[in-house]
């Protein structure tokens, strides 16, 4: 990179107006970019507050539907839905997941019959079917593998089978892509894609998420010996690497803006669909700080969604996304 010295370059010559800054404005944030992750439960008419997730909520199918065509309405392609378990079906053997007629399975079923043209994304993970809040089976203390990655292919196939778009597996056990590629081949749906939770760290960032699918009080112990150490970004790369060979069709780094490194490394070195998720506690720390009068709530918003962008990223899950759309429109 060369510039030439002051005063034949003055940077601040392209900042003067406002048309000359965005006529050389590098990247750009659209709604085309966003995927819109959703809370669901089971009930009617309900829209439940989360307290660590200001102006999120729970919604019941009823009041999805219209949150959905509001977000399809501002130009978002995609939501990724998350189940709010009834405690009584949270179980050391998790068959809830794969219930053809659970909570998510439901959902999918509705909102493809209702707007075929928005994208559906689900989470594949045992946690918020699980008894002791883990993403896999505990057996003696231990997150077994091979089995969980058994039951994550039956939970995937189960949201295949009702209309899913795009399966996101958040689950970090090794195996999981390959096996789940193979069996929607096997099962006629060679057409669904994989958006692998690839990079996924073992972050506190996560904290809200909990609270919002009841998984907290539930959570023994951490996720340690399955997400990734923070410290560590060349595992990071490895674990895309082997995603992709397996099958995934796209990555996700997560969480996002205290690993933007990771984004454009992931970027950089495989080209491919990357994804970042601007996770619970992000929108919390952001939202906090807004409500106490601190930030300015919708430029931090589109300043730190644009990061993301400027990291290499194709687009960003965030709690953000139908305020984004909204004030990209206005
Ligand atoms: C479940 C899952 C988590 C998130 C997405 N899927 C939580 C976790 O791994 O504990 C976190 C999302 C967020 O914090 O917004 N495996």
């Amino acid at each position: 990179m060369t510039s030439a010295y002051f005063p034949v370059a003055r940077m601040r010559r392209l900042r003067r107006t406002r048309a000359l800054r965005d006529m050389v404005q590098e990247n750009g944030l659209s709604p085309r970019d966003l995927i819109w992750p959703v809370f669901i439960r089971d009930g009617h008419a309900i829209a439940e507050p989360i307290a660590s997730l200001p102006e999120v909520e729970r919604l019941s199918l009823d009041k999805l539907l219209p949150a959905a065509e509001k977000a399809h309405k501002l130009g978002i392609p995609a939501i990724c839905l998350f189940p709010y378990t009834d405690q009584s079906l949270r179980t050391e053997t998790c068959e809830e997941a794969w219930n053809p007629e659970n909570l998510t399975n439901r959902a999918i079923r509705m909102l493809k019959a209702e707007f075929p043209e928005l994208m559906v994304m689900t989470d594949i993970a045992l946690d918020p079917y699980n008894a002791n809040g883990h993403d896999g089976f505990v057996v003696n203390g231990e997150i077994v593998n091979d089995e969980t990655v058994e039951a994550l292919v039956k939970m995937g196939l189960a949201q295949a089978d009702a209309g899913a778009d795009i399966l996101g597996p958040s689950d970090m056990m090794d195996g999981r892509i390959g096996a789940l590629r193979d069996a929607l081949e096997a099962q006629g749906h060679k057409d669904v894609a994989i958006l692998s939770y690839a990079a996924k760290f073992a972050s506190a960032f996560y904290g809200p998420f909990r609270d919002a699918v009841g998984a907290s009080g539930r959570l023994v112990g951490d996720k340690a010996t399955y997400q990734i150490n923070p410290a560590n970004r060349e595992e990071a790369l490895r674990c895309v690497a082997r995603d992709l060979a397996e099958g995934a069709d796209m990555v996700m780094v997560k969480p996002g803006m205290p690993y933007l490194d990771i984004c454009r490394a992931v970027k950089d070195q495989f080209g491919q669909p990357t994804f970042a998720y601007q996770v619970s506690g992000e929108y919390a720390m952001l939202m906090a700080a807004a409500q106490n009068g601190w930030l300015d709530r919708d430029k931090v918003m589109l300043e730190s969604l644009m990061s993301f962008k400027r990291a290499g990223c194709d687009g960003v899950l965030t709690y953000f996304a139908p305020r984004v759309a909204q004030a990209l429109a206005e």
